[in-house]
């Protein structure tokens, strides 16, 4: 793939991140982006540019009917000094699972892994090394073809970003979550989009997560439409731990996000690290178990949110319950170690899990 490369110019450089710096999640940007487009059935002019603004008509169709979706992934700085992505082959992978959905255009997984990692390399001063940091990989298609009628559009966008990113919830990994779970809200139906990464599914869960902000909670924890079974939160799959250290995981079903990271604790099980499987969840049963002692610790697993320990769960009625002592438990924090430890070359990762970002030769034009 040819891809032209236009520098930043040195007045419109972003800031590094210094070392120690708190940085937020998802807030600072790095000097380049990767765009392409697609028209007449083909995907053109791929470039990595200046970081900015995008042009597009008022009646992109993206901006009217929703048909976009997004991806995740992350890089780590490693002990030699170079950059190494986690699973992208997987994250391009459901990139297409999601344009599927939305009746977009497939881009091949290499090309998507070649844009992403010639974007990285540009930008390599950027990844941060503090603790529970990384280089947090944003890809996203977008429909931009001027007109009304509600149909897939013709033409699309699509374009990485890289952020310079610290844990997703304030506090990390020690700090145990709240959520509310709801049966009011749900995220996604059977048969609809949430298995996919369509913004759509983000939009939906908007109003629930500001009433669970408004009761104390992070996130609300969705239950399936009838509301009898655990589904997912709103970004991150969930897991509970059985007090013979078992980590259960609902399985993926057409509206639940098929996550990596849970895909990835599923896989570290097959290699016989722990104990995993997936199973239907009924919600009366996990609050029963919670109480009775079976279940000892709780979590939400995802690419920003890693492995995210939860406390406590509110219900509708306001009874909050607690798991075990509402602290973070062993299981939960040997996966977290060991996810964490892989992802930056402490541990090693199993064949193809990290991979390194190449040093190519970049020329202007
Ligand atoms: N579920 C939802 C709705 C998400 O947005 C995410 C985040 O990507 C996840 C689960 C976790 O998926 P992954 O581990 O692939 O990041
Ligand atoms: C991720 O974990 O990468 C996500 O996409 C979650 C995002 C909604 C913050």
């Amino acid at each position: 793939m040819k891809i032209r490369y236009e520098q930043c110019a040195p007045a419109a450089r972003k800031v590094q991140p210094a070392p120690g710096e708190e940085l937020g999640f998802g807030i600072r940007r790095t000097n380049h982006m990767f765009l392409a487009e697609y028209k007449d059935g083909v995907w053109q002019d791929a470039r990595i540019v200046p970081y900015g603004p995008l042009c597009m008509g008022p009646g992109a169709m993206c901006l009217h009917y929703s048909q976009n979706f997004f991806e995740g992934a992350k890089a780590f700085k490693h002990a030699d000094g170079e950059i190494y992505t986690f699973r992208l082959d997987k994250n391009a992978e459901r990139f297409n699972f999601s344009a599927d959905v939305l009746c977009m255009p497939q881009i091949d997984a290499a090309m998507q892994l070649e844009a992403i990692h010639r974007l990285i390399d540009i930008d390599r001063d950027f990844c941060p090394t503090q603790p529970e940091s990384s280089l947090y990989i944003r890809p996203f298609m977008f429909a931009t073809e001027d007109c009304l009628g509600v149909r897939p559009s013709n033409e699309y966008t699509f374009c990485v970003f890289l952020s310079p990113s610290g844990p997703y919830y304030t506090g990390g990994f020690s700090s145990p979550v709240k959520l509310l779970i709801s049966t009011s809200f749900h995220r996604a139906a059977p048969g609809g989009m949430g298995a996919s990464k369509a913004g759509g599914n983000y939009a939906a869960s908007l109003r629930a997560g500001q009433f669970a902000k408004k009761s104390g909670a992070s996130q609300v924890l969705y239950l399936n439409t009838a509301n009898t079974h655990i589904e997912e939160a709103g970004a991150m799959n969930h897991f509970h731990v059985l007090k013979d250290g078992t980590f259960i995981i609902p399985p993926f079903t057409d509206s639940i996000l098929r996550s990596i990271t849970a895909v990835s604790v599923l896989e570290l099980a097959e290699q016989g690290l722990i104990k995993a499987r997936q199973e239907p969840v009924a919600i009366a049963e996990f609050i029963d178990g919670i109480k009775s002692g079976e279940i000892i610790e709780a979590g939400g697993v995802g690419t920003a949110a890693v492995i995210s320990p939860v406390g406590s769960y509110l219900l509708e009625d306001g009874t909050e319950i607690t798991v075990a002592d509402g602290k973070i438990g062993k299981h939960s924090r040997f996966v977290y170690e060991h996810m964490t430890s892989m992802q930056r070359g402490s541990t090693p990762a199993p064949k193809g899990w990290m991979q390194k970002v190449p040093h190519y030769p970049h020329t202007e034009g």
